[in-house]
């Protein structure tokens, strides 16, 4: 007989569920869409898109993972045969972030231990992108970094030994662990943050509302952008992470304690970035708006840069840091790479050992393409379209597919009603079957349209996101979000194996 891996308590599941919301997405990616998309006014559309779709779609995913207990592939064949590719879509899309998501930890452990000596000196940009990535053009690939390859093959030991271990004694220990340890060391740093000299500058241009700007629907894109890769919804973690759920579970209650637990951090976030943005700018005698910057650019050139600046103690706020980004990372991680875990041992009867051995040994083999000399080129383009005609493309497909071809919402309030206390209602139903579908539609459709005709304004002249070569695009970012669709369907036609083996790991 087999047994199904069970977390060992609620608020091991509930941590392990936050672990994999808060993670680069929170630190590096939040502050500045905020604040490029309206700042204070962002938060208009923000709390829409989490209450209409974030949320919504999160109580839907813990749903259907606690209904059928199955990994992504194995919950959408369970609702029906012919959806099943949907989940290894989802299933591939996770994967291919795994790959790349792994080596900005790595980065990121590199930069912790730069931090000691502050060995980047002043140039934090040139430091980055010619000592410590030696970037190439794009399209090259070059040799391995071993500044990058080193700490990469840390962070598939950490994580896939975690896996190994299991679920309960090792997802879920490893999250209580890291998690408490991510929110001391980050609220130690948002403290020395505001108190620096300029800090309430910083602030006061994070939350200046610019209400012109949620007139643009580009702005509502990215806050739904924002949600869908923050809360870890629509690519596969959700559904596997609550498919170890046990029988008796609050799940709306738990989705709401996600949802917000995720987005207060997203807010320390800002905080915490808006204010040290401030003294540099301070520091400088320039505006704030000289200073932001987002992404790679935030975390590795100008919070180096900070970093060089503050008053005392440079070496550890550099070292706590880096290490929050490293431990937000590492539980998302986990999570990411779990989703294929569980697609394989599910679908092909192996046990969990294997799949962790052949599923994340894969991925990390695909990771080292990111530690070349063009790593970080690919990553980019991977990176953004692999989110949006990955993770919202699939968003989209998943809320269409629940509400209106297979009509399963009624069935799955019906379900989440009879174990949790907060009872799910028309905002709800409204939200999935309506709001969500019209909002992502339309982005999609805006999407394409920009994508396809070029209308990205670069000073190459490509027309082509971040002004890459049509080539490079092709390859680096179509071809991937296109396999991860084609290999979703291959692997939907292969026979489920029947042999049952039990999961020794997951108790
Ligand atoms: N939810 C994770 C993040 O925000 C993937 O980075």
């Amino acid at each position: 007989m087999e047994t199904r891996s069970q977390w060992g308590t609620r608020a091991g599941f509930i941590m392990a569920a936050v672990g994999s919301a808060i993670g680069l997405g929170n630190i590096w990616r939040f502050p500045t869409v905020a604040y490029e998309n309206g700042g204070g006014a962002f938060f208009i559309p923000y709390l829409f898109a989490l209450l209409t779709a974030g949320i919504p779609i999160l109580i839907m995913e813990f749903t259907m993972g606690h209904k059928y207990k199955g990994s992504a592939p194995l919950t959408y064949k369970k609702i029906n045969k012919k959806a099943e590719w949907v989940g290894w879509w989802a299933v591939i899309v996770a994967f291919v972030i795994s790959t790349y998501y792994s080596v900005i930890i790595a980065w990121a452990i590199s930069y912790s231990v730069f931090s000691f000596n502050l060995s980047w000196g002043d140039d934090t940009g040139t430091f980055l992108f010619e000592e410590y990535l030696h970037l190439a053009a794009p399209g090259q690939i070059g040799g391995f970094v071993p500044g990058v390859l080193i700490p990469l093959i840390i962070v598939w030991i950490v994580v896939l030994g975690i896996l190994f271990k299991g679920v309960k004694k090792g997802i879920e220990v490893a999250n209580r662990i890291f998690i408490p340890a991510l929110v001391i060391i980050f609220i130690i740093i948002c403290i020395r943050a505001v108190t620096l000299p300029g800090a309430l500058t910083g602030l006061e241009a994070f939350f200046e509302p610019n209400f012109d700007k949620i007139l643009d629907p580009g702005v509502w894109v990215a806050a739904y952008g924002q949600i869908f890769f923050s809360m870890s919804i629509a690519f596969a973690i959700m559904i596997t992470y609550s498919s170890y759920l046990p029988k008796k579970s609050d799940i709306t209650n738990n989705a709401f304690i996600t949802g917000f637990g995720n987005s207060s951090f997203e807010l320390l976030c800002g905080i915490g970035v808006f204010s040290v943005l401030g003294f540099m700018a301070a520091q400088q005698g320039v505006a704030v708006d000289e200073v932001v910057t987002g992404g790679v650019g935030l975390a590795f050139v100008v919070f180096p840069e900070i970093i060089n600046q503050f008053p005392a103690f440079n070496a550890l706020f550099g070292f706590l840091f880096f290490a929050s980004l490293v431990l937000a990372g590492l539980t998302s991680l986990m999570s990411i790479t779990e989703t294929y875990v569980a697609g394989l041992v599910d679908k092909f009867k192996i046990s969990r050992n294997k799949a962790v051995l052949f599923g994340g040994g894969f991925a990390a083999l695909i990771s080292l393409l990111f530690a070349t000399q063009g790593g970080l080129n690919f990553l980019d383009v991977a990176d953004y379209f692999i989110n949006q005609f990955g993770v919202a493309f699939l968003g989209l497909v998943e809320v269409v597919l629940m509400a209106w071809v297979f009509r399963k919402l009624n069935e799955f309030k019906s379900h989440a009603n009879e174990i949790s206390d907060i009872q799910l209602g028309a905002w709800w139903t409204v939200s999935l079957s309506v709001i969500t579908p019209i909002v992502l539609g339309y982005q999609m459709f805006g999407l394409f349209k920009q994508n396809l005709l070029k209308e990205f304004d670069t000073e190459t002249g490509t027309g082509n996101y971040g002004g890459y070569t049509d080539s490079f695009i092709f390859f680096g970012g179509w071809a991937v979000a296109i396999t991860a669709i084609v290999v979703g369907i291959l692997l939907s036609f292969s026979k489920w194996r029947t042999k049952n083996t039990v999961d020794k790991g997951g108790q």
